[in-house]
Formats: structure tokens, C-alpha cells, sequence
């Protein structure tokens, strides 16, 4: 440390000859900030912007060098100067005046964005920022407008400037960035025309670098100039969309060959249509709904590449259903919804192969509906409400939606009660799977997918993400998803740490720099962009502490392989979803879905006013715990019951299907090692579930001392008996049987006696008697309990539960959770027993040390040994729940067990007589030293050696 002024006055002789008395100046500043690894004017700029904002990193006020060793979070140097300031979704708040930021001149990389309470003005002296080469300030809340200045930053690449409050035209100045590839200055209040050049004045026409021109969402006017699109412009993707343009769509759009998405909808666009836009031959998603275009409907004969039409809501000429449409066969969704059709539908139109929707309601098409013969696999949705269709041929093969509200024929008395002539509403559906307290969440935002059934088309953007996650220990899950009401599609990603409670700064900013990338999803998704909520960080820690632990962990987790991807995420049929918008619908009724609806009889109904009552309106005081799918309340019920109370997030419409589910199997479910289902709500949009209240917490809270309760080695094996149990009158004697599928130790509460009881069904499954095999679905579980046979082959069976099981057994015996300081558990035992360590209780770097307080520890290897075979990669090597049963029951039963529970219970200090164990004990007590905080266990005070 001390040697670090010395090298840089060395390093900054020349300029000490050169410049008179600056460097003694320097010297001094040296002298006073004791290192000198950063340049005084940035470090000065750096200061000044630390001033103006609330909520700067911690490490901002903890040295005043920032390139130094112990760098500020956020900021990236090189040669002492400062080249990138990455503060995204910080929770900053301030402004961005003009002293300061503009001495950061070798600044190439501007990110701010996301924190939603910086804002005010951009200073004109942005555009001293010479160097840059991104600017990003997405999501803030920066308003007034975009100062001319910006045009001065010759050498942007990035500029995205959306989701602000900017105002007033879009500077033509702009037109400057001729390297320029992305502009985004989507979702503001901008005005006013679009620029283009003119009398030596510059303009956008002149971005011949763009690739990605986004200004939807805003109130721009006039006509789209003509000169914006030419053979020398490379957009890829233009989104003009909800704003006020008007005039006619300029013929020269043809001329911009390079276009996949072109999106005009929601303007005042007249005319017709220009047929130039035919030559767009690699267009995949054109978007026109909502203008008032006129004249014939477009002809788009030769446009395979297309996959996403809307052409609703104009006022072209009436016609039959175009001919041209079954040349454009790559469709997956067709949308033309109040656009004057009338006429017979073509029964090839459904046979397009990616066909997923078609939406023709508010048309005047009539005759016969016939879907014919060869209806395209992926069709999930049918909409021709309010049209004339007098008779309908339905194809057997066809099991998805077909809405008909609004039509002649639903006045037919056959068809009058069925699905077809009710109205319905979608409801995007999916089931939390990442579980934690702290998430870093939000939307995934893409603004012009190529297909309309989410449910289907989520795997790339899941393959995607697990790809840019990879390497960081986190799960994550994709749900609620849904098109939004300027059909774009968001999509709820939910990220979890594997280990520690929080995510700290420097993990965010260094793994969750999603929106630098478009997500890389275009192809399919069309532009998008990740849109974090804010994220609370911990507070008051010590800091080393955290530090230490994130380091170590990202060191541990580049060491390990073969934990497979995270994609840990759902698709579910939207069809399903769709029926399951009231689960309730049809049960009571006879024919329901699947035969047998279930019996109620034990499972109240509470009305959303009674459960508000008990819990004080949800009050925080009630609230005990939270996860993926909501909040747990504790309350008394008027009967003077305490129940726990499951509540689905408010206001989302997740959930349908596993409230169904959890309800149906719990109703049908009773055993002593099973958590009791109460009742349950479904009352005005809220869903919850009220059980009967555990009174001693999960076995997670118990194992890291969080509660008081000292699990000695017997009360650790009566619990795995009961779990075992739990489990095993499922898999063998619920009817029909049911897969747990997310067996862990957060899942296992413990009484008022510590017996074990085993709680949420949500991901459970029935498991069809008839087929012993194996039910096939997309894989769902949590991270660090997976089956990786499961995860591999997705074939689920009750061996999953087992494997799970096993892990929850060797964290009975370490006390650790499955995956800490990225170490997994499986793999730290299984190494742990290939030690040969052949003594009594082997294994012993590895035991919970609050265990070996009770002494030798009877049956300990039997049982690990049990664990092991468990968590065996192949299912057929894992006993059955009733076998590991057998087992325990056999192991409680040795007699040296009962004996030294004797002597235990009558001298706590007995134990010593193994001299093996007492060294042992001793070794774990001197490795206890290092750690010990509320984020991490407290059996986990010993560091493993590597
Ligand atoms: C654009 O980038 C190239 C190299 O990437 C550079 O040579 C050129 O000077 C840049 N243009 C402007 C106007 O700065
Ligand atoms: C592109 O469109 C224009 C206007 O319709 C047409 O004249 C021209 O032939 C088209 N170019 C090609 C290559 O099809
Ligand atoms: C659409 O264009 C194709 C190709 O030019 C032509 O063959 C066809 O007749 C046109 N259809 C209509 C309805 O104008
Ligand atoms: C679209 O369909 C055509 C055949 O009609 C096929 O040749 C082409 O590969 C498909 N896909 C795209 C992206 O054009
Ligand atoms: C067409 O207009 C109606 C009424 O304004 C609107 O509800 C509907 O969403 C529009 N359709 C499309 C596809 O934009």
C-alpha cells in the first residue's frame, strides 16, 4: 500500500517538468487521499456527483480513490482515468447538473439507468462527453429535452434515452452519430416532427449506420418524411408505433430491404398502403392496426418471411378474405380484427403450419365455418366473435379455443351452451419456481414478437437467459406472462441467489447487465429490453463480511461444473390457462375435465372479507414469510384456530392452475406428516390458501438456528422418519398418487413437538395409476434438489422425490444448505466418504457441529450412507419412500442409540468418552472462527478446505 504514491510520482515525472506547479498540486492531493491510482479531476468530478445523489454505493464514501484496489462499484478504469460508469438499478437519487459529470472526459460507457428517481434535466455538458461510445439512462426519470448537445457525441454506438419524461422535439442534431447503430427514445413525451436534413441542417435520414430506430410511445406528429427510409439506410427494426403521425405511409419504406420489423400501428396514418412494401422480403413482423388507412387491403404476395400481420382497425375497402394471404404461409398469427371481410373462410388458412392465432372478430364473414381436415398443430386460438356464420363443421382433432360470441349459429340450441358462444378471457398463467426473499425482478419487455402463443415460444428467451447467467449462481424463472395493451409481450423474469439472502451491488452490476445485450432475443421477440424493478440491498452489514462472501463465492462457483443449466421454467398449455381463468367453473357440475372432481368436504371457503378481518387487511405485522407465490400470513380464525394463510400476489393472474391443483390434492390428502389444508379463498381476483398454522417453523429456519431449537441427532432422525413418511403415503397411498416435485427443507415444518410435517403441494402432480412409468412435463423444481435425471430427461417419476429427499437428509447431517458458497452438497459428501475415512463417525469435517454436542453419533454412516444411495445419479439405485421408511424405523431402533440418548439426557457432558470425536469436535471449533452473520448459517461458521 505504501509503495503506491511513490510509483505513480514516478510514473508522472515528465508531466511534473512540464507543467510547473500542478504538480505539486497533485503531490498534494496525493498526500491527502493517500493513494493516487485515480486522476485528481475525475476523482473530483466523481465527488461532486457522489454529492448530488442520495444512495451512491457504500464504497463511494469509503476511500477517496476509485480506480484504486478496494474499487467504487460501478466504475471501470484504465491508466487512471475513468472509462465506464455503470450505476444501473441502484436506487440513486438526484440529478445529473452540470458540475461534475462533464470532467469525466475519457468516459466511454454511460450507465445509469433504471433508477427511477434520478432525473431532472440532461445538462447541455453531456456533450463534453467526447469519448462515449454508449449512453444509457433507460428508465429514469429525466425530463425537459434531450439537449442538442447529444449530437456532439461523435462517437455514440448506444444511445437509449427511453422510459423518461423527455419533452419537446427530437434534436436534428442527432442526425450527427453517423455511427450510430441503436437509438432508442421509446416511452417519453417527445413532440413535434421527425427531423431530417435539410439546407445543410442535419437529420435522421442521415443515421445510415442505425440498425434499431425505436420512437414508439411517444406524441411525434406530422408525416413520416420520405427521406428517412433509402437504399442507404440499414434499419432492421423501425417502431413508429402510438404516436400521432399522420399522412400517408411513404412509398420509399420498400427501398429499406434490411426491415424484419415494421411497426406503424396506433397513428393517424391515411392513404393506402404503398405496394412498394412488398419488397420488404425479410420482413417478419408488420404491425399496421389502429391508423385509418384506406383503399384495398395491402397485397403482400411474396412476403414468406412474414409471421406477424395485424391489419385491424382501419378502414380499407371491403373484400373477401384476400387471396394473397395463403401465399403468405409462414404466418403464426393473423390479425384482422373490424376490418370489413365478408365472405367464406378458406379452410386452407388453417392450415398454415405455424398457424397459432387467428383473430378475425368484427367482421361480416359468414356461411359455413369449416376448419377442414389438416388443421396446423400450433392453432390455440380462434377468435370470430361478431361475424355472420350461420353453421359450423367442427374437426375432431381440433380440442383449443374457438370463440363465436356474436354469431348467428350461437343461437342454435345445441351449440348455445357451449364454450364457443361464451364469452372468456385469457389469462397468461404460470407458476413461480425461483424462490427467495429478495429476487432481482421484473419485466422482459419485447416490443414485436413473431408468434402470439406465449406458452409455446418461451424456450429460446429460457435458453437464452440461462446462457447469459451462466456461471453465476442464481436461479431463475420466466412467468406471468402476456401481451400487453400495445401488444407487447412482457414476461416476468424472477432471479435468485442460490445461497446468500441479497444480491449485493457489485452482483447486480456485474451479472444482471441485461439490457446491454437486447437480450440477443430479437430474432424471435423483436427488440426487448429487461426493465428491473428497484432493488432493495441489504443494509447495516458488515462490510468485509459481505465482500469476503461474494468473492469467495464467485471463485467457488468458476471452479465448479456440471450443475447444468438454470433454466428452471414452466411452459404451460395456454388453452389450460385459459379454461382455469375460474378453476371452480366446473367443479359441482357434472363432467368435469379430468372425471372425479374433488371432495370438499373438508376444505372451507373463506370469503376474501373474513380473512382480510383476521389479518388486520394483511398488515405486515401478520405476515410471516414469503416466496415465490406470495405472502404467508399468520392469523386466528373466529373459532380460535391459527391457520397460516397462502396469499397469490396481488393483482397478478398467476396462479390459476396450481391453486387448482394444490387444492384438489390437499383436500384429498390427510396424514399426521402431511400440513392440513383449512380452506382456501377465491373471492374477488385474490386466491389463497389457509392452513393449518406449523407452529415451529420450515426445517431450513431450524437447521441455521434462526429459531432457538437445538435439533440434537435423534430429534434430526425421527424428522427424516416423518418427512419419509409424508412422502411415502403419497407416492404409495393417496389415489391417485402424487409427486411431491419440489421436496426441500423449506418444505418441511416442524410442529409444536418438532414432528416433521411436509407442506406445498403447489408443484405437485398426479401421477396416473394406469402408467407406472412416467409422466413426461416441463421440468420444475428448485435449485440445489433437482433430480438430474429429471432435469435431463424431464421424465419425472417418484425417484425425483427421493433424490430430493436425500439432499434434505444430508442437510440433516451437515446442516448446510444443498448449494453454499457454490459447494454442492451432494457432491461435498460424496467426496467427503471416498476419503476412506473408515473410523466411527467418518465424515466428520462435514457434520453439523451442533450435533456433535449429543456424542457419538449411532447410525450416523448408516444414514449417510442412505442419503447417498438416494441421491444416486441413476433412479433405478434409489430406494423407494417406504423402503427408506423401513430403514430409519430400523436405525431408531439400534440399541446403542436408546442407551446414549439414556446417558445423554442424564449428563450432557458424557460424551467426551471418544477420544476420536472429542479431536473432531475440537478441529470444527477451530475452523469456527470466520463467519457468522444473519445471511449466513451459523453451522456454517467452518470454512471446507479446498
Ligand atoms: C465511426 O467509427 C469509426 C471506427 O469505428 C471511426 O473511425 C470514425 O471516426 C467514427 N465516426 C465518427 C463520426 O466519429
Ligand atoms: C420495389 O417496389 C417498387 C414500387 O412498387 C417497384 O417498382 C420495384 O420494382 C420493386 N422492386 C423490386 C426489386 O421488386
Ligand atoms: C397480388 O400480387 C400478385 C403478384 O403481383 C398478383 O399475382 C395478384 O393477382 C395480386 N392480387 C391481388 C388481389 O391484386
Ligand atoms: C417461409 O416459407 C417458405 C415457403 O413458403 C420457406 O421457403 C421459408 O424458408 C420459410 N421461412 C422463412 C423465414 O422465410
Ligand atoms: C381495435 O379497436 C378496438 C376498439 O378501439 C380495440 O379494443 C382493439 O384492441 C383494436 N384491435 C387491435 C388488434 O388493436
Amino acid at each position: 500500500m505504501a509503495v503506491r504514491p511513490i510509483n505513480f510520482l514516478l510514473l508522472s515525472s515528465p508531466l511534473m517538468l512540464m507543467k510547473g506547479l500542478l504538480p505539486l498540486l497533485v503531490c498534494l492531493v496525493c498526500v491527502r487521499h493517500g493513494s493516487c491510482s485515480t486522476s485528481p479531476q475525475d476523482v473530483s468530478a466523481l465527488e461532486s456527483l457522489a454529492a448530488q445523489w442520495k444512495n451512491t454505493p457504500p464504497s463511494w464514501s469509503r476511500s477517496d480513490d476509485p480506480c484504486g484496489d478496494d474499487n467504487w462499484e460501478g466504475i471501470t478504469c484504465k491508466d487512471s482515468r475513468v472509462k465506464k460508469l455503470k450505476l444501473f438499478n441502484m436506487g440513486i437519487e438526484g440529478t445529473l447538473s452540470s458540475s461534475g459529470i462533464q470532467s469525466l472526459s475519457e468516459l466511454e460507457h454511460l450507465d445509469l439507468s433504471y433508477n427511477r428517481n434520478l432525473g431532472g434535466p440532461l445538462p447541455p455538458s453531456i456533450g463534453n462527453l467526447k469519448q462515449l461510445v454508449v449512453l444509457r439512462l433507460i428508465g429514469c426519470e429525466f425530463s425537459d429535452r434531450i439537449p442538442i448537445e447529444v449530437g456532439n457525441l461523435l462517437n455514440l454506438h448506444v444511445l437509449s434515452l427511453n422510459s423518461n419524461r423527455f419533452t419537446g422535439a427530437i434534436p436534428a442534431s442527432l442526425g450527427r452519430l453517423s455511427n450510430l447503430t441503436w437509438l432508442d427514445l421509446a416511452g417519453n413525451q417527445l413532440t413535434g416532427n421527425l427531423p431530417t436534413s435539410s439546407d445543410g441542417a442535419s437529420g435522421l435520414d442521415q443515421l445510415v449506420n442505425t440498425l434499431h430506430l425505436h420512437l414508439n410511445q411517444n406524441q411525434l406528429s406530422g408525416r413520416i418524411p420520405t427521406s428517412l427510409f433509402s437504399s442507404d439506410m440499414k434499419f432492421i427494426h423501425v417502431l413508429l408505433d402510438h404516436n400521432n403521425f399522420s399522412g400517408e405511409i411513404p412509398e420509399s419504406i420498400g427501398l429499406v430491404r434490411s426491415l424484419e420489423v415494421l411497426r406503424l400501428d396506433s397513428n393517424y396514418l391515411n392513404g393506402s398502403v404503398p405496394s412498394s412494401i412488398r419488397n420488404l422480403t425479410v420482413l417478419n413482423a408488420l404491425n399496421l392496426a389502429n391508423n385509418k388507412l384506406i383503399g384495398p387491403m395491402p397485397n403482400l404476395t411474396g412476403m414468406h418471411a412474414l409471421s406477424y400481420l395485424d391489419l385491424s382497425n382501419n378502414t380499407f375497402d371491403p373484400s373477401q378474405v384476400p387471396e394473397w394471404l395463403l401465399d403468405v404461409q409462414n404466418l403464426t398469427t393473423l390479425i384482422i380484427e373490424s376490418g370489413r371481410l365478408h365472405g367464406q373462410v378458406p379452410p386452407s388458412l388453417f392450415s398454415f403450419p405455424q398457424l397459432q392465432q387467428l383473430r378475425l372478430k368484427n367482421n361480416a364473414l359468414g356461411g359455413t365455418l369449416d376448419m377442414g381436415s389438416n388443421i396446423s398443430d400450433q392453432l390455440e386460438m380462434v377468435d370470430f366473435r361478431n361475424n355472420a356464420f350461420t353453421s359450423v363443421t367442427l374437426s375432431s382433432d381440433y380440442n383449443n379455443t374457438i370463440l363465436l360470441v356474436g354469431n348467428p349459429v350461437c343461437s342454435n340450441v345445441q351449440l348455445r351452451e357451449t364454450e364457443y358462444c361464451h364469452e372468456r378471457q385469457d389469462s397468461g398463467s404460470d407458476s413461480p419456481i425461483a424462490d427467495c426473499l429478495h429476487p432481482y425482478e421484473g419485466p422482459i419487455v419485447c416490443r414485436a414478437p413473431s408468434f402470439s402463443d406465449i406458452s409455446h415460444n418461451l424456450a429460446p428467451m429460457a435458453n437464452r437467459i440461462a446462457s447469459m447467467l451462466n456461471g453465476t449462481p442464481v436461479s431463475f424463472s420466466l412467468q406471468n406472462y402476456f401481451f400487453d395493451g400495445s401488444a407487447y409481450l412482457q414476461v416476468q423474469l424472477t432471479i435468485c441467489p442460490w445461497s446468500a439472502n441479497y444480491f449485493t451491488r457489485r452482483e447486480v452490476l456485474l451479472w444482471f447487465d441485461l439490457s446491454s445485450q437486447n437480450l440477443g432475443l430479437s430474432e424471435i421477440y423483436g427488440p426487448c429490453y429487461f426493465d428491473p424493478w428497484h432493488y432493495s440491498f441489504r443494509r447495516n452489514v458488515n462490510r468485509a463480511l459481505i465482500v469476503g462472501v461474494a468473492v469467495g463465492c464467485v471463485a467457488a462457483v468458476l471452479a465448479i461444473a456440471g450443475l447444468g443449466s438454470y433454466a428452471l421454467w414452466q411452459k404451460k398449455r395456454a388453452t389450460k390457462a385459459i379454461i382455469l381463468h375460474n378453476p371452480f367453473a366446473s367443479w359441482g357440475s357434472a363432467g368435469g375435465d379430468a372425471g372425479d372432481a374433488p371432495q370438499l368436504k373438508l376444505a372451507r371457503c373463506f370469503s376474501l372479507e373474513e380473512l382480510s378481518k383476521c389479518t388486520d387487511d394483511f398488515s405486515e405485522d401478520h405476515e410471516i414469510g414469503s416466496g415465490g407465490y406470495g405472502k404467508v400470513y399468520k392469523a386466528t380464525l373466529q373459532d380460535g384456530k391459527t391457520v397460516a394463510i397462502k396469499r397469490s400476489q396481488k393483482g397478478s393472474k398467476q396462479g390459476g392452475v396450481e391453486f387448482k391443483t394444490e387444492i384438489e390434492m390437499l383436500s384429498r390428502v390427510h396424514h399426521k406428516n402431511l400440513v392440513d389444508l383449512i380452506g382456501f379463498c377465491f373471492d374477488k381476483g385474490e386466491r389463497m390458501l389457509v392452513y393449518e398454522y406449523i407452529s415451529n417453523g420450515t426445517l431450513t429456519e431450524n437447521l441455521s438456528g434462526r429459531r432457538r431449537t437445538q435439533l440434537d441427532w435423534k430429534r434430526r432422525l425421527h424428522i427424516a422418519l416423518d418427512a419419509a413418511k409424508g412422502l411415502a403415503y403419497l407416492h404409495e397411498l393417496a389415489k391417485p398418487p402424487i409427486i411431491h416435485r419440489d421436496v426441500k427443507s423449506s418444505n418441511i415444518l416442524l410442529d409444536d413437538d418438532l414432528a416433521a410435517k411436509v407442506a406445498d403441494f403447489g408443484l405437485s402432480m398426479l401421477v396416473d395409476d394406469s402408467d407406472l412409468g412416467h409422466v413426461s412435463t416441463s421440468v420444475k423444481g428448485t435449485m440445489g434438489y433437482l433430480d438430474p435425471e429429471y432435469f435431463m430427461t424431464q421424465q419425472l417419476t417418484a425417484k425425483s422425490d427421493v433424490y430430493s429427499f436425500g439432499v434434505v437428509m444430508l442437510e440433516l447431517i451437515t446442516g448446510r444448505l444443498p448449494i453454499q458458497k457454490g459447494k454442492y452438497i451432494v457432491r461435498e459428501v460424496k467426496m467427503g466418504l471416498d476419503e476412506k475415512e473408515k473410523e466411527h463417525c467418518g465424515l466428520k469435517q462435514m457434520i453439523d457441529p451442533s450435533i456433535l454436542n449429543d456424542g457419538c453419533i449411532v447410525g450416523f454412516r448408516k444414514f449417510a450412507e442412505l442419503a447417498l444411495r438416494c441421491v444416486q445419479d441413476a433412479s433405478d439405485d434409489r430406494p423407494t419412500m417406504n423402503e427408506i421408511v423401513k430403514e430409519i424405523e430400523a436405525l431408531l431402533k439400534d440399541d446403542k442409540l436408546k442407551k446414549k440418548e439414556s446417558s445423554a439426557s442424564s449428563s450432557s457432558s458424557s460424551s467426551s468418552n471418544d477420544a476420536e470425536l472429542r479431536q473432531t469436535y475440537d478441529e470444527l471449533l477451530l475452523l469456527s472462527r470466520e463467519v457468522n452473520s444473519d445471511g449466513v448459517r451459523r453451522s456454517d461458521r467452518y470454512l471446507f478446505s479446498d
